[in-house]
């Protein structure tokens, strides 16, 4: 299926307040009059969402790297099929809280380099890039503080501590740097508002 909507992703380390920004950005979209689905990863569809609860509660320990790299791409097929490729096959504008480049990060690099597997299982299972990713860049500390200081259960990766979160951070930051086409590199350690602007300029750039 090739639609003609618009593929919008945002990715960032745990904490960096994209998913506040997905949301205002989505409202912001819809003001404008604009179709819109907002989503996330892992999740976004009933099957994904059953997934989610497999891959973020429990012991950080309860799932080797290839196991959970399985499972966050029979996700995101799940969801793809079902949520992201319909609403562009019917023009919408799709927003996405994190997608293939988090499994690239999380799953490719914090346990080894897993990053050929990834990209090979990418290629066989989902094949599809977003039109944009927007990255909210964060320094790891803060954004670590903030991630704990949500009370909840989804703490597996969390649980993995600074360590993670400065790999993740760089990591990011070079993803940004392999796929310059689609990724665009927003300062988070600002206030919501201000980062709301930046997202929502760039934004209506590409929907021109
Ligand atoms: P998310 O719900 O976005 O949490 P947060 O709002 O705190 O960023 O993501 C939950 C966790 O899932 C996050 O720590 C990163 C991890 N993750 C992966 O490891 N691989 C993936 O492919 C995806 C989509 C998420």
């Amino acid at each position: 299926m090739t639609g003609t909507g618009l593929f919008l992703t945002f990715e960032g380390i745990d904490g960096s307040g994209k998913s506040s920004q997905a949301r205002m950005l989505a409202e912001r979209l819809r003001d404008l009059g604009h179709d819109v689905v907002l989503t996330r990863e892992p999740g976004g569809s009933a099957g994904a969402e059953e997934i989610r609860r497999l891959v973020l509660e429990g012991d950080p320990d309860r799932w080797s790297a290839e196991t959970e790299l399985l499972l966050f791409t029979a996700a995101r097929r799940d969801h793809l099929e079902r949520t992201i490729e319909p609403a562009l096959a019917a023009g919408k504008v799709v927003i996405c809280d994190r997608f293939a480049d988090s499994t690239r990060m999380y799953q490719g690099l914090s346990r080894g380099n897993l990053r050929d597997l990834v990209d090979q299982l990418h290629t066989l299972m989902i094949g599809r890039e977003p039109d944009l990713t927007l990255l909210i860049d964060m320094d790891p500390q803060t954004g670590l503080s903030r991630a704990k200081g949500r009370q909840g259960t989804e703490e597996r990766f969390e649980d993995f501590g600074i360590d993670l979160q400065q790999k993740m951070r760089a990591g990011f930051l070079a993803l940004a740097d392999e796929f310059s086409n689609r990724f665009r590199v927003i300062d988070g350690n600002r206030d919501m508002d201000s980062v709301a602007l930046d997202v929502t300029d760039i934004v209506l750039q590409a929907l021109r």
